[in-house]
């Protein structure tokens, strides 16, 4: 069931939920995973010792929007692990696949990465050949297969920058 509220409104997001600061749990992990579900999630800022730490904190995780006017039609994250840039959760809204808006994610992705950023790794179902297929066009190519947490079997790909 789904709640539209002012709150919901405001902010954007799905569910009228809020995650609070929640200092040393409060950090880009969680509050990333609490967007991903729709709700709105808050870095603590007291958890990082200085100011350059709470920067890089918040910047670990990028999450990128495509819009149609004020609707949300797609969505990618990226996630920094030191010179590896996680690329996940990208999505188009059924309605608008196959109008080039997964690819430009992609790229938006792709681009925002900080400099330090050297490859590109992420994670694709093992029989979602269509989109396995996208991401060898674009340059991907599997390195290995891992279980995720759901039990499903990943081909994890990657590329150099
Ligand atoms: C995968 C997904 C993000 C692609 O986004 P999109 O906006 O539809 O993709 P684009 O229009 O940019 O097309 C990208 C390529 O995929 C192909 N493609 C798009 N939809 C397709 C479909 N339903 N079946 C087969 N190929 C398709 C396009 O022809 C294009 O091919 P190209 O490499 O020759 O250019 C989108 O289909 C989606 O949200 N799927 C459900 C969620 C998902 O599977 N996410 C990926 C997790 S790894």
């Amino acid at each position: 069931m789904t709640i539209k509220t002012r709150f919901t409104e405001l902010f954007g997001v799905e569910h009228p939920i809020v995650q609070g600061g929640m200092q040393w749990v409060g950090r880009a992990e969680l509050v990333s995973a609490v967007a991903n579900a729709g709700a709105l999630g808050f870095i603590t800022a007291l958890t990082q010792p200085t100011p350059d730490d709470l920067r890089r904190e918040i910047e670990t995780t990028t999450t990128i929007g495509a819009y149609l006017g004020e609707r949300l039609v797609g969505a990618a994250r990226l996630t920094l692990d030191g010179e590896t840039g996680w690329i996940s959760r990208v999505a188009v809204a059924p309605d608008q696949q196959g109008a080039g808006i997964g690819s430009g994610l992609l790229e938006a992705v792709e681009a925002a990465a900080p400099a330090e950023v050297t490859r590109f790794r992420l994670g694709a179902g093992h029989k979602s050949s269509a989109n396995i297929a996208m991401y060898e066009r674009r340059g991907y190519q599997e390195l290995s297969r891992s279980i995720d947490t759901a039990g499903i079997e990943l081909v994890i790909m990657g590329k150099d920058r």
